[in-house]
């Protein structure tokens, strides 16, 4: 066991020295209850911890929280007791005391509404719980698509050192010697059985081989998207973004964990001292270089707007100006055709950054105390020959995509900007379109519609979703991949432009915009009042996302629909914008505060400027 660390605390008499103020702010001193006695409060808190069988030793050391998210509802997170015992491991071979405690845990499909209904619950069960116990820094164990942005958004406002360890992908299943992994092959095998190319045998076949294992899904989506911003803006090591969760690898990379948490506290490394405008640069750089989930635009927005220093340097611009100077490189789906597995494989984090050098701000800080520079000279990796078919990280000169993988469109429908994944649209004709509008006003309304055969609509058509947004449909849904309507689709549509104020899984594809922002249920919103008819104007390469009415026509809609929810109870009643005054609970909490997409969602009670 080295040495004792800086942090290590006093023994028990000077604990009790009543002559003696607690002036210490680290171990169990730290953020003692109020008994109107501070070494009465200590003495008791001894008293209790000593239960679970403590010696003074062992509470004399730094003490490393880390955050268990283990939950039977929650596959994604299957690997969380494993994880725990290794950076448990870890953190005593380094000197310290391990102390693992519960948070929320939330996975994608056992969370109604939405997962991102609950994200600023469990940062907000984070922040409280990091900062409440005497933990001299924490590990958070996430995985799952808002688990390690909640506890980043948690973390940085909380402000102790934190490291994060994520769960590590799934392993890809297979499926007639066709390997297919959550949730890209989810979707696209779901859409064959809608478009009855295979049947109801074989799609419970593929059912069985889609999550073949603990883990995250195994594409390109959010976790993954989150995993390897984590990894560039330093909170974790390198290595960690990729390695599968039932790997050893995975185990080592816990074990590593408890060691750097142990040297954060020692240091006091605190990830408001750590991230920077520039840590963010190079994270936005990674998410365009990756084709990542449009999903981790608004969590990072919202952990950026957390960030007493970093708060309003970066905008929704910021990504799209980034978007044109930076390649996709890497050949994942959903904007290409392999696994995280094989990104680990061909070098994962340290090869890509390894190529992003000379568009990345290597002296960023890390939670090492490296830079980012450094961090990346002292990791060592095995990569695939760049010929290799098993090689999917392409060099800066052969891209898969040349540039903007990530672009923010505005327009009239869309003042405060929107966002697509262009590297994933199946047809990029739709890149520039015109087309007649078919609005549906909410999810039931599509549902109830979308495969009537009564539908008017043709390929040419754009199909829009309102009522999905941060308010009018709380969590905003991943419903923004409309589905191709299913006379269409047997007619061989695979891809139609698609406008949503939603979200889209980040396992998702096609020509899809996103988070139009005003939402349509804000009651200055344009997007809100477009009707079915109305022509939509999208221009990809010039950023623009429109409506060919005039301000007067649009003016006139606006003042209606606002005339219509103030005239009569039923209206207001109606109206998320207007109903939510009266909503209990954290319904209502969510409905009065959460803010915009291109804010992040946040409650705005939450944000460094506090509420408004
Ligand atoms: Fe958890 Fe996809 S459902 S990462």
């Amino acid at each position: 066991m080295s040495e004792q660390p800086n942090v290590s605390h006093t023994t028990a008499s000077s604990d009790y020295d009543l002559s003696q103020p607690i002036t210490s702010g680290t171990g169990l001193r730290q953020g003692l209850a109020s008994y109107g006695d501070a070494h009465f409060s200590l003495f008791l808190r001894k008293v209790f911890i000593k239960a679970l069988g403590y010696s003074e030793d062992a509470l004399s050391r730094p003490i490393i929280g880390i955050i268990n998210t283990y939950s039977g509802f929650n596959p994604c997170h299957g690997n969380v007791p494993q994880l725990i015992d290794a950076v448990k491991r870890g953190v005593q071979l380094n000197g310290g005391l391990a102390v693992d405690f519960p948070t929320i845990s939330i996975h994608e499909s056992f969370s109604s509404p939405t997962s991102m209904y609950l994200r600023n619950l469990m940062s907000m069960d984070t922040e409280e719980m990091v900062k409440a116990q005497p933990v001299d820094a924490v590990v958070l164990i996430g995985g799952c698509d808002k688990t390690t942005p909640a506890q980043l958004m948690g973390g940085i406002s909380a402000n102790k050192p934190i490291v994060q360890l994520v769960t590590g992908p799934m392993m890809p299943g297979s499926h007639k010697g066709t390997r297919v992994g959550a949730c890209t092959d989810c979707r696209n095998n779901w859409a064959k059985f809608r478009a009855g190319t295979i049947d109801i045998e074989e799609i419970s076949a593929i059912n069985e081989e889609l999550a073949p294992t603990a883990g995250t899904c195994g594409v390109m989506g959010t976790a993954s998207t989150m995993a390897c911003i984590l990894a560039v803006l330093g909170l974790m090591p390198l290595k960690g973004a990729s390695a599968a969760a039932v790997s050893a690898a995975r185990i080592r990379i816990a074990e590593e964990t408890g060691g750097i948490a142990v040297r954060c506290a020692e240091k006091q490394i605190k990830p408001q001292d750590v991230l920077s405008r520039e840590s963010f640069i190079n994270a936005i750089t990674v998410l365009q270089a990756i084709g990542g989930s449009t999903n981790a635009v608004v969590h990072l927005m919202a952990i950026i707007n957390r960030h007493p220093n970093v708060a309003g340097s970066i905008t929704l611009q910021t990504f799209d100006e980034i978007g044109r100077k930076t390649p996709l490189l890497v050949d994942l789906k959903p904007s290409g055709e392999n696994y995280m597995t094989d990104f680990h494989n061909a070098g994962g984090m340290p090869a890509l950054l390894r190529t992003l050098k000379p568009l990345l701000h290597l002296d960023a800080k890390t939670v090492t105390g490296q830079t980012l520079g450094e961090l990346l000279d002292g990791t060592k990796y095995v990569s695939v020959p760049l010929d290799s078919p098993a090689q999917c990280i392409r060099p800066l000169d052969n891209p898969l995509y040349p540039a903007s993988s990530l672009v923010v469109v505005k327009g009239n429908i869309a003042p405060q900007g929107a966002v697509m994944k262009a590297s994933a649209s199946k047809d990029r004709r739709l890149l520039k379109h015109r087309g007649p509008a078919v609005v549906f006003t909410n999810s039931a309304d599509m549902a109830a519609r979308i495969d009537s055969e009564d539908l008017e609509v043709d390929a040419d058509s754009v199909l829009i979703l309102q009522g999905i947004g941060p308010v009018g449909n709380p969590g905003m849904p991943e419903a923004g991949m409309i589905p191709i309507p299913r006379k269409l689709g047997a007619a061989g549509v695979t891809d139609m432009l698609r406008i949503s104020d939603g979200r889209m899984s980040g396992t998702a594809g096609g020509t899809i915009v996103l988070h139009v922002s005003p939402e349509s249920s804000h009651p200055d919103s344009v997007f809100g009042v477009v009707q079915s008819g109305d022509m939509i104007e999208f221009d990809l390469d010039r950023r623009v996302l429109r409506v060919d009415l005039s301000d007067d026509e649009l003016a006139k809609r606006v003042k209606a629909r606002k005339e219509q929810v103030e005239g009569s109870p039923a209206g207001a009643e109606q109206a998320p914008w207007a109903a939510r005054k009266k909503m209990r609970g954290y319904r209502g909490l969510y409905m009065r505060s959460v803010n915009q997409a291109e804010e992040g969602a946040d409650f705005d009670f939450l944000t460094a400027a506090g509420p408004p």
